[in-house]
């Protein structure tokens, strides 16, 4: 277990919309590197950065066109090593996203693989053995090439899943096993790409739909076998790279896959606003929402019965939001916010927080753009600073950008959040000082439900002498815990003859 995640709190980047250094109206890797002290100042000491190699962009660069090199758009190799060392040099790790469940049709080795002669590629990908032998119960394109056959989609139509073979062998003709060494050498390839990456500094992968490998494998054991090659191969050569998983399944990913972290997730089903687990209920029901009055047990039974699943061998991350899903403000307003972020920092295992989430920055629902579809409003250029004409991301002219800044007038910016002690990108700085300061709140630190009341009241000890107590609602509530010896507090309450009453929207981190 890399020992830098007991304390790692990460921090996303989506490329395209970070910093743009040269005016092309695109975010870069210099742009990262330059704002490394701003992610350092909020507190934050990991980095997980989106695809940014060669692509063409159909599904923002999870379309892999070339896996050792950096898309030209964001820069240099050179300039991504450069990133790593500046980031090592602040004490911060910088996590790559691997995509091995397939690339773009435009990789070379699909171009190989689509050849109607055999040569070294035509098992690269998963193939039928007709072009009109197309098994309902997969996704195909058919007629792209002249090869004679239909290819395995993993995502988009762009995006032929790589051969991990099946597990359950259902069509003898085309099927190949996971066993097979012609299945086996898509995942070598995979172990060199990721060496490539760690020899030159990177901290390790968040894997894209990790769980997708093998096909036919209903418990994922098969694709379980595949992943604990990789941890064999970092326990071996690089102890201290992290490997965290969109598997959104913690018992399989980390105790059957070798994974150290799982996302709590839900990337299986559509989308919605509330389609991120761990803050899901219903619509305006989030245990955040303050009208909703709520217990918080739907909103953690999922993630406890994981949790207590998992504990010692790997951790759950939870995050604000991510490239994929509605910004968590679309459905909190900012003091519901700052009672969730409260949670989300002072949960076991290693939190991630959305870019721009910190100063609450909009869902913008907009044209998609690099298949983003609804995705494309969680992608706007991060908010620097007041200045025209793009808050501070670009100098380029505005119809230049990648995508548009936020047009409202009352748009937050860093600079303005940072200048307000009262704003939320200082709730989340001190939340991280707090966490970073007292080992009972970081990753290895137990959690133990203290109550959890129809009326709201959520509490929870954190390792042996830490306490963190809820109530969301815009009604005072009480509890007979006894708040004491407070570290931290948003809103207020009183204790009175053993009966703690908790104002309207309040939380307390203290000691016990
Ligand atoms: C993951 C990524 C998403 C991407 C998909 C296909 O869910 O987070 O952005 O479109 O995989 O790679
Ligand atoms: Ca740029």
């Amino acid at each position: 277990m890399p020992s830098w995640l007991k304390n790692a709190v990460f921090y996303e980047i989506y490329p395209q919309s970070y910093y743009d250094t040269n005016g092309d109206g695109i975010g870069d890797i210099n742009g990262i590197t330059e704002k490394l002290d701003y992610i350092k100042f909020l507190g934050f000491n990991a980095l997980w950065l989106n695809p940014c190699y060669v692509s063409p962009f159909m599904d923002a660069g999870y379309d892999v066109e070339d896996y050792c090199k950096v898309a030209p758009r964001y820069g240099t190799n050179e300039a991504l090593y450069n990133l790593f060392e500046q980031a090592h040099n602040r004490g911060m790790h910088v996590i790559l996203d691997l995509v091995p469940g397939h690339t773009s049709d435009q990789h070379p080795w699909f171009k190989q693989s689509r050849l109607p002669t055999k040569n070294e590629m035509t098992d690269r990908y998963t193939w039928t053995d007709c072009v009109w032998n197309r098994p309902p119960e997969y996704s195909w394109v058919a007629g792209m090439s002249d090869r004679d056959g239909c290819f395995l989609i993993n995502f988009f139509n762009s995006q032929p899943a790589l051969n991990y073979g099946f597990n359950e062998i259902t069509h003898p003709e085309w099927q190949m096993s996971y066993t097979d060494p012609r299945a086996q050498a898509t995942f070598d390839a995979m172990l060199e790409v990721m060496r490539f990456w760690l020899d030159r500094g990177c901290d390790g992968f968040r894997v894209d739909m990790a769980d997708s490998l093998v096909k036919n494998d209903e418990e994922k054991t098969a694709t379980a076998s595949l992943w604990r090659r990789a941890r064999k191969m970092l326990d071996e050569s690089y102890p201290e790279a992290m490997l965290i998983s969109e598997w959104c399944n913690a018992p399989r990913s980390v105790n059957n896959a070798g994974f150290h972290c799982d996302f709590l997730l839900n990337h299986q089903y559509k989308m919605t606003h509330y389609g991120f687990r761990y803050w899901e209920n219903g619509v305006n029901k989030s245990y955040f929402c303050k009208t909703a009055h709520v217990s918080a047990h739907n909103m953690l039974s999922k993630y406890l019965d994981e949790l207590y699943q998992i504990q010692g061998n790997g951790y759950i991350s939870v995050i604000s939001g991510n490239h994929d899903t509605e910004r968590i403000s679309y459905m909190l307003d900012e003091s519901e916010l700052r009672l969730a972020y409260t949670m989300l920092l002072t949960l076991p295992g290693v939190p991630f927080f959305y870019y721009g989430d910190e100063i609450g920055m909009r869902y913008i629902p907009q044209q998609s753009k690099e298949g983003g579809f609804h995705r494309t409003g969680s992608r706007t250029p991060m908010q620097w600073d007041n200045s025209l004409p793009n808050l501070g991301f670009s100098t380029a002219d505005a119809s230049k950008l990648y995508l548009q800044v936020d047009d409202q007038p009352n748009a937050p910016t860093a600079v303005q959040c940072q200048a307000n002690p009262d704003s939320l990108l200082n709730l989340v700085k001190k939340l991280n000082a707090i966490r970073s300061e007292n080992e009972d709140l970081q990753a290895d630190g137990q959690m133990k439900i203290l109550v959890c009341d129809d009326n709201g009241v959520l509490a929870y000890l954190r390792g042996e002498h830490t306490a963190v107590v809820f109530n969301p609602t815009d009604k005072a509530q009480t509890t007979t815990l006894n708040v004491q010896q407070e570290l931290f507090k948003i809103g207020s309450y009183t204790v009175k003859d053993g009966i703690t009453t908790l104002e309207s929207q309040t939380a307390v981190i203290f000691k016990i």
